[in-house]
């Protein structure tokens, strides 16, 4: 059995510890901006081939003292690197690092492992090369409190990386993020999902994808563990036929997105078609606030646009339209809005049951999951919404549909 460690986002640590029990690892334990558990080769390839919301599989090698730069340096050149390592292959390092008083920057620890690691395979004029592109092997070294361990990049590029995304428009979710939003909404293929603000179309593709099982690197052909000498790729084929065996081709629940701008629903639908998904996602290019709920119950994810140019006070009040909005036009449904745009959510004036705090590539952010109830208590607004937010040309289903 293998130790592996698999990095995500802050805030998606339990979805993924879930995701990762549902595919059989042992010793499931979610920790900082990641979960640690253990299992075989056939965990590794499935998390590589099958996580939503993991952003890179570490596979453990070692555990050693890091007290002090010689020590790490010993540490690494114990590991028996000839076993994984030709002596002219390559190699890539990363690092990270904290609260050990001797590393001033992670610079010492990739450069002390990348030295420990040629020392030990050096004969003559022959030793491993270091190469970023593509190497035999991505090693990373990790130090905390004076102790090291060192660890193999399974994956390569990271998992957000679907390769469906072919355009975006500014601010798109990070995929890893969209499918963790998307768990933790609770979505599920026999739910109505709308994004009514969609951009490049990230939550819908998700979810469709969730909804029909569909892997979620399945375009993506290479995996850094391919290059590994003890890759399997008899055992890695039957992983992979085995989960596209399990791709749910029957009837799901609608997935509808819209938008405003043309330019977006253009990019979407490429986006869309890219991941083979047309069939299965409805796109209209209209105003959230010329549109309506167009089933009795279902489930409205959006991610609206903060524009730090707006004054905060100008910002609130559109976000506070939104507020009006979904408690006149989306009762009945749960309305999941993801925004770091903190006084735009207190200003929809609506409570949410739960708020969850997540981040977006370095921006904190909060997803606000707020069940529109019709009549609810929980409404605040004095206003009735003006007579024209409901038109006639829009193409979406409005109250006069
Ligand atoms: C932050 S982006 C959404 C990004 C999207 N989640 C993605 O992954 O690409 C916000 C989107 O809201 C759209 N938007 C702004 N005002 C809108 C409105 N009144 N009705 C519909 N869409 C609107 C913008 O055109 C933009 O595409």
């Amino acid at each position: 059995m293998e130790k592996y460690l698999i990095k995500t986002f802050t805030g998606l640590e339990q979805v993924l510890a879930n995701e990762l029990t549902a595919l059989g690892a042992e010793n499931v334990k979610a920790v900082s901006r990641g979960v640690l558990c253990e299992g075989s080769d056939r965990l590794m390839y499935r998390a590589n081939l099958e996580l939503r919301t993991g952003l890179r599989v570490y596979k453990h090698l070692a555990d050693f003292d890091a007290s002090s730069p010689d020590a790490l340096y010993y540490g690494i050149g114990d590991f028996d690197w000839e076993s994984i390592l030709p002596r002219n292959g390559t190699f890539w390092v990363t690092s990270t690092a904290n609260r050990t008083e001797w590393v001033l920057n992670t610079m010492i620890v990739t450069l002390k492992t990348k030295d420990a690691i040629v020392d030990k395979l050096r004969v003559g004029e022959t030793r491993p090369n270091i190469e970023r592109d593509r190497p035999d092997l991505r090693v990373h070294t990790y130090v905390h409190d004076g102790q090291g361990s060192v660890w193999l990049d399974s994956t390569g590029d990271p998992l957000f990386k679907r390769g469906y995304r072919l355009r975006t428009l500014e601010a798109p979710i990070n995929e890893v993020l969209a499918a963790g939003i998307l768990s933790i909404a609770e979505y599920s293929a026999a739910t109505p999902l709308v994004d009514p603000m969609c951009g490049s179309g990230t939550f819908l593709i998700e979810a469709a994808r969730m909804a029909m099982n569909i892997p979620s690197q399945n375009e993506r052909q290479f995996f850094a563990f391919m290059n590994w000498p003890d890759f399997d790729a008899k055992r890695w084929q039957v992983v992979r036929q085995q989960a596209l065996s399990r791709v749910h081709r029957g009837q799901i629940a609608p997935i509808i997105g819209s938008d405003l701008e043309r330019r977006a629903i253009r990019y979407a639908d490429r986006n869309i078609h890219q991941s083979g998904l047309s069939k299965r996602i409805e796109l209209h290019e209209a105003d959230f606030f010329k549109v309506s709920a167009p089933f009795e119950k279902g489930k409205l994810i959006m991610n609206p646009p903060y524009d730090e140019r707006l004054s905060i006070e100008r910002g609130a009040a559109w976000y506070g339209d939104i507020g009006h909005a979904l408690k006149h036009y989306w009762s009945g449904w749960e309305a999941n809005v993801v925004s770091g745009f903190m006084d735009g959510l207190y200003s929809l004036k609506l409570t949410p049951k739960r708020k969850i705090p997540l981040d977006n590539g370095g921006i904190p952010v909060e997803l606000w999951r707020i069940p529109l109830y019709a009549g609810s208590k929980f409404d605040t607004l004095q206003s009735e919404p003006d007579s024209d937010v409901v038109t006639e040309d829009n193409t979406f289903h409005s109250e006069e549909d």
